[in-house]
């Protein structure tokens, strides 16, 4: 099947939602767009369905899936809810908080794409689109980030198709996202839940709902060295071509810059290539830009790109987390 654009829909449009039910249900990938990034979606329970989906974005097996649901009580029937899930649950969905919990007992997802874990990364979006797509077809849709693996996350239908043109079914154009980075993740299996990816939610209201701190996610493996806690977290993730120089305080010749708040480094008047993430500093602004900033300097393929720091309360630690990230050594890169 060959991708094709939609016209753009931000609001749900029976006819897009009813395709994108009918693509699922023949097993095919649909990409659409969440609050957070755009996914790349599957039928959850159909195996093969997330076979082509790993094919897809060039993804290693081992890294488990998120699978998307309509609302809590549905996710409740998939996986086992404490105390402290279900508290975040009430609190933040729909909206961008992942919750890893232990799956129920008969549970649908097929076990490539748990990666044969006997817990669930469960989510509901919190986007008219996504949604509309959810009720449409009925049932929990496994969803990473719609870009070939290693590269940044998509904020726009075009980086989708820059990405994944030919490999994937059909593209629904929900515009930009508007927050811009992935789910904040949370596992609550017992004991204290865990921070295991920094987000689109802030840890301070998460931790504020559960009045206690986050836990820091050990660096142990279930069982299996192929098999970390949040794979996500592999470093050498969302990676421009480009190498990233962090916290920047001048400008070198051949580099471009990512800069932040409304400060002027030395250099800059020279420079051929600046985006600013947000002019009057603010992170939430600067979530929302960050990739498609990242994917428009690297297009101009400068030696480096310089990147102002980021202050590192709110979104800015998810902010960071991502920009480390991708200025990581490049290793294998795991989607
Ligand atoms: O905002 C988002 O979360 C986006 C949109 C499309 O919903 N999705 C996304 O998916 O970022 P992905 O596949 O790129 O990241 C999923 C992360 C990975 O780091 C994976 O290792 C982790 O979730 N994960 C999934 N299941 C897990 C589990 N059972 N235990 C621990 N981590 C898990
Ligand atoms: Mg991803």
């Amino acid at each position: 099947m060959v991708a094709k654009l939609t016209t753009r829909v931000t609001q749900p449009d029976r006819t897009a939602m009813r395709a994108a039910a009918r693509v699922l249900r023949a097993g095919g990938l649909v990409a659409f767009p969440t609050e957070t990034v755009y996914g790349l979606g599957a039928d959850a329970a159909n195996g093969e369905a997330v076979a082509r989906l790993y094919a897809a974005k060039g993804r290693p097996r081992f890294n488990p899936l998120i699978a998307h649901v309509i609302d809590a009580a549905t996710a409740g029937r998939i996986g086992v809810f404490n105390a402290a899930a279900a508290k975040l649950a009430a609190a933040f969905w729909p909206g961008p908080l992942t919750l890893v919990v232990p799956q129920q007992s008969g549970c649908p997802v097929s076990a490539l794409a748990t990666a044969g874990l006997d817990t669930i990364a469960l989510r509901v979006p919190d986007h008219p689109v996504a949604q509309g797509i959810l009720a449409a077809f009925g049932g929990p849709v496994v969803a990473p980030s719609a870009n070939r693996s290693g590269h940044v996350s998509p904020t726009s239908a075009a980086h989708v198709l820059a990405d994944l043109r030919d490999r994937i079914d059909l593209i629904v154009n929900g515009g930009a996202t508007a927050i811009g980075v992935e789910s904040t993740i949370v596992a609550c299996i017992d004991g204290t839940p865990v921070l295991l990816r920094p987000g689109g939610l802030a840890r301070e209201a998460i931790e504020a709902s559960l009045g206690q701190a986050l836990a820091i996610p050990e660096q142990t493996t279930h069982g299996d060295e192929d098999a970390p806690l949040a794979p996500g977290q592999l470093a050498s993730h969302y990676a421009p071509r480009a190498r990233l120089r962090l916290n920047a305080t001048l400008i070198e010749s051949d580099e471009a810059l990512l800069a932040f708040g409304p400060d002027v480094l030395p250099g800059t008047e020279s420079l051929q290539h600046m985006l600013n993430l947000s002019p009057r500093g603010d992170t939430i602004e600067a979530a929302a830009n960050l990739f498609a900033h990242l994917r428009a300097l690297d297009a101009f393929r400068p030696d480096a790109i310089a990147v102002m720091r980021i202050p590192a309360g709110g979104l800015g630690e998810a902010i960071n987390d991502r920009l480390r990230r991708a200025a990581a050594p490049r290793a294998v890169s795991t989607g």
